[in-house]
């Protein structure tokens, strides 16, 4: 500011112009989101980006509809309705039997990507360590460069994705603030099991930090797997950011509502980022968050059974084309080992395949920091209806594998 003052120099000198933010400079924008704007711009069958391309409830629809004829139009509380924090209160009791008060513990944000940032913004100061495992859901990297922490990733390694506790416990320190959790797990399908929460929770309490969980996918179960919030476990209520959102269970991703729950000292440190981030999320799709989440126990049945069979198609369909799939136990991506195409890397074959054979999918590095440890990798999304299958089934039976000689 000095050298604006100084005598001789114009206003608006060119050294004074605003530069762009160091932070901004550290990321790029997601893949994910760009391999839908090329499936678009080819024609190609999108199964890059985790969003159905069928119809939400009808129920839930109808409830919005009827929210904005009511006239439920301006700001919502800005941590959000209380219908919806009550309905979120109830549901998290019912599931996970957790009670929390949802007049100091809940905090409603523009989808979970809003929690998890406004969360990360709330808990985070200069110097502090996120474990972050790996391969990790693409904005984790950004959001951990956006609120000042410096990651630490610990591998989650194939077939099972599981990971080895003394990594885990080698990436543990006094200045680790928290651990970024994702269960289900976007992009490898894992469901973490108690054992593993257990090992978790135990170096959260010895060193003292959160755990921020990711439980998007919470309904997207097979194989018997069984969903536990890791806030459940003993110790860990009051050091656990759980992050929700209505986007992937009621096939809603364009709604932008989502969540997160925490203790009230740490709620109201969230409230506050939140707050003065985005002032709240829109106010009649709130209230038919209210009415999705009072959906009787047999809408999650149907769900998860309807997901097991489109899972179950999209892994014919891809391992008839020849790709090794890793068979996900939640959420609706299948990981891919691709290596057998003999292309040079990931990116070379998903722009090959969303050019000239016309399907997008996502390319293994985006989900890495050292884009070479997903080299071999493509993820493909299964939230499709039949018709996006028949498509990419006829288009994939195009890719051969090379001739062995
Ligand atoms: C693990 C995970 N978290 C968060 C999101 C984004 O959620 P929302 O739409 O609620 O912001 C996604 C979307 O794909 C995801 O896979």
């Amino acid at each position: 500011m000095g050298d604006k003052m100084s005598p001789g120099k114009p206003e608006l000198a060119p050294d004074i112009n605003p530069r762009l933010s160091k932070k901004a400079g550290q990321f790029t924008e997601s893949v994910i989101r760009e391999m839908t704007r090329l499936a678009l711009q080819y024609g190609a069958v999108n199964l890059s980006q985790g969003f159905p391309d069928f119809p939400a409830p009808a129920e839930i629809k109808r409830a919005a509809q009827e929210a904005i004829a009511a006239n439920i139009n301006q700001y919502a509380i800005t941590w959000g309705a209380k219908s919806l924090r009550d309905a979120i209160a109830s549901k998290f009791h019912a599931t996970q039997g957790i009670q929390v008060d949802p007049e100091r513990e809940i905090t409603v944000c523009c989808g979970s990507t809003e929690a998890m940032m406004s969360s990360m913004l709330a808990v985070i100061n200069p110097g502090d360590e996120v474990v972050v495992f790996e391969p990790f859901y693409e904005n984790y990297g950004p959001d951990a460069i956006l609120s000042g922490a410096t990651p630490r990733f610990v591998k989650l390694r194939p077939p099972d994705w599981s990971f080895d506790p003394a990594e885990l416990a080698a990436a543990f320190g006094p200045a680790t603030k928290a651990i970024i959790l994702n269960t289900p797990n976007n992009p490898t399908g894992k469901v973490f099991k108690r054992a593993e929460l257990e090992c978790i929770r135990d170096l959260c309490l010895k060193w003292n930090a959160f755990a921020i969980t990711d439980e998007i996918y919470e309904h997207m179960l097979y194989d018997g797997a069984q969903h536990i919030s890791i806030a459940a476990l003993d110790g860990m209520r009051d050091r656990t950011i759980t992050i929700n959102a209505l986007s992937k269970t009621y096939s809603v991703t364009g709604w932008r509502v989502g969540w997160a729950i925490a203790a009230p000292r740490v709620t109201s440190a969230i409230r506050k980022v939140h707050d003065f981030l985005t002032v709240g999320a829109a106010a009649p799709l709130q209230e038919a968050g209210a009415v999705a989440l009072r959906l009787p126990p047999d809408y999650y049945t149907k769900l998860a059974h309807d997901y097991a069979a489109r899972r179950d198609t999209m892994l014919g369909i891809l391992t008839s084309a020849g790709f090794r799939c890793f068979k996900p136990r939640g959420a609706y991506y299948i990981m891919t080992d691709v290596a057998g195409f003999g292309f040079p890397d990931d990116v070379a074959f998903a722009q090959y395949l969303v050019n000239e054979i016309g399907v997008a999918a996502v390319p293994g590095s985006s989900f890495y920091q050292n884009p070479a440890d997903g080299r071999t990798h493509l993820r493909f999304t299964f939230c499709k209806s039949e018709e996006t299958f028949q498509a990419a089934a006829a288009r994939l039976a195009r890719l051969r594998l090379p001739q062995t000689p």
